[in-house]
């Protein structure tokens, strides 16, 4: 609370009844203390209990309190779940946000460690709404290039489903999906999901032109992520794509795109035989075509 502004700390150090506190705060909201603030509260994310526990004296007005508590921000989910697989359901992947800060705090997401705390036998009125994403639904003849990492398989997951239920009716274009997580053991999301459709002519199946491949980052000294599966298998990739494939990338990093987009030059340059620069318009294009779309967050 003290680092949501200045201001905070002002009002704080107008309520406190300790000197060293109300000191301590005014140090806070002068602009000598701007470093400091930002180290205690914003690198610490302390709470505003927190706070409050830190600076016992203050004694604020309830009303005072809730005007410089700032209200809670929505979060955004891709939909995990194809309406055709599940009309009238939406299913969220939600990963378990969690970190150290610089003093060893443990911390968690507000949402995503509320979300998980609920139990299935809850009946709890959770307010939600829909924005359109940026992730396009593709058609079943569109060739499909789909990179996700961690959480990132969420709306890859319901494009599998929505396309498996079409591919039982008419012919569906290829799918190769590029997943990445920490350890095969722990985060392998949806395991036997994409290896159900991996096997038996399945959308992810080398038959259907498809491909399942998975980059285990922790599972080995050196890091490998999904850029080092894409370039391993570089010549289906480019092959995907002079088919008219469209790229699908999302995720938690926010490096990730840059990195898979560097990727995908050097495969359309290697492959194509194109100098770099003629790879990166390729690319363009494609972009331009709407056949490259990201969704990524932090
Ligand atoms: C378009 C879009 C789609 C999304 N889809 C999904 C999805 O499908 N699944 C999903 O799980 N999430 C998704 N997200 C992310 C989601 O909206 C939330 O941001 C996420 O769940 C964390 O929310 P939280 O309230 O748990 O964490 P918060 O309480 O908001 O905490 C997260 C914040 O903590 C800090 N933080 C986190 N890790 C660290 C670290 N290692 N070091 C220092 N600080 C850190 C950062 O400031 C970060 O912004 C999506 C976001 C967008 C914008
Ligand atoms: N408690 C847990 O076990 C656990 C597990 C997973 C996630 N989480 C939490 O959930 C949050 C979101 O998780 P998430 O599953 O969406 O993502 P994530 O686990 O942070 O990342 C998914 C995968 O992407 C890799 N990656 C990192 N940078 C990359 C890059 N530039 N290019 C390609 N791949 C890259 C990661 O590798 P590296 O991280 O090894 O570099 C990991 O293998 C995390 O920030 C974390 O707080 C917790």
């Amino acid at each position: 609370m003290v680092s949501s502004s200045n201001g905070s700390g002002s009002v704080m150090s107008f309520f406190a009844t300790a000197e060293h506190e109300k000191d301590r705060l005014q140090y806070f909201a002068s602009p000598e203390g701007r470093d400091d603030l930002y180290q205690y509260n914003l690198k610490e994310r302390r709470t505003v209990l927190e706070v409050l526990e830190d600076f016992p004296s203050v004694q604020m007005p309830f009303e005072w309190l809730v005007q410089l508590v700032p209200p809670l921000k929505p979060r955004a989910f891709s939909i995990s779940s194809s309406p055709l697989a599940h009309p009238n359901q939406v299913h969220l992947t939600v990963n378990l946000v969690s970190w150290t800060t610089p003093y060893k705090r443990k911390r968690e997401g507000l949402c995503s460690s509320w979300l998980a705390s609920l139990s299935p036998e809850q009946c709890i009125y959770v307010p939600a709404w829909f924005q359109k994403g940026s992730l396009p639904s593709p058609p079943s003849s569109l060739p499909l290039i789909l990179v996700g990492p961690g959480t990132g398989c969420a709306p890859f997951r319901g494009f599998i489903e929505e396309r498996a239920i079409q591919s039982v009716t008419g012919s569906t274009a290829p799918v190769l999906f590029f997943f990445g997580c920490r350890n095969e053991e722990n985060d392998f999301l949806y395991r036997d999901f994409w290896l159900s459709h991996l096997q038996n002519g399945g959308v992810l199946s080398e038959a259907k032109g498809g491909g399942f491949y998975v980059a285990f980052s922790r599972d080995q000294p050196q890091k490998v992520y999904v850029q080092h599966k894409m370039q391993e298998y570089s010549e289906r990739v480019w092959n995907l794509l002079i088919n008219g494939a469209a790229v699908y990338i999302a995720g938690s990093s926010t490096k990730m795109p840059s990195d898979v987009l560097s990727t995908l030059e050097e495969i359309v340059s290697r492959e194509s035989g194109a100098p770099k620069d003629s790879a990166v318009r390729w690319l363009r294009a494609l972009e331009k075509a709407g056949k490259y779309h990201v969704e990524a967050w932090s």
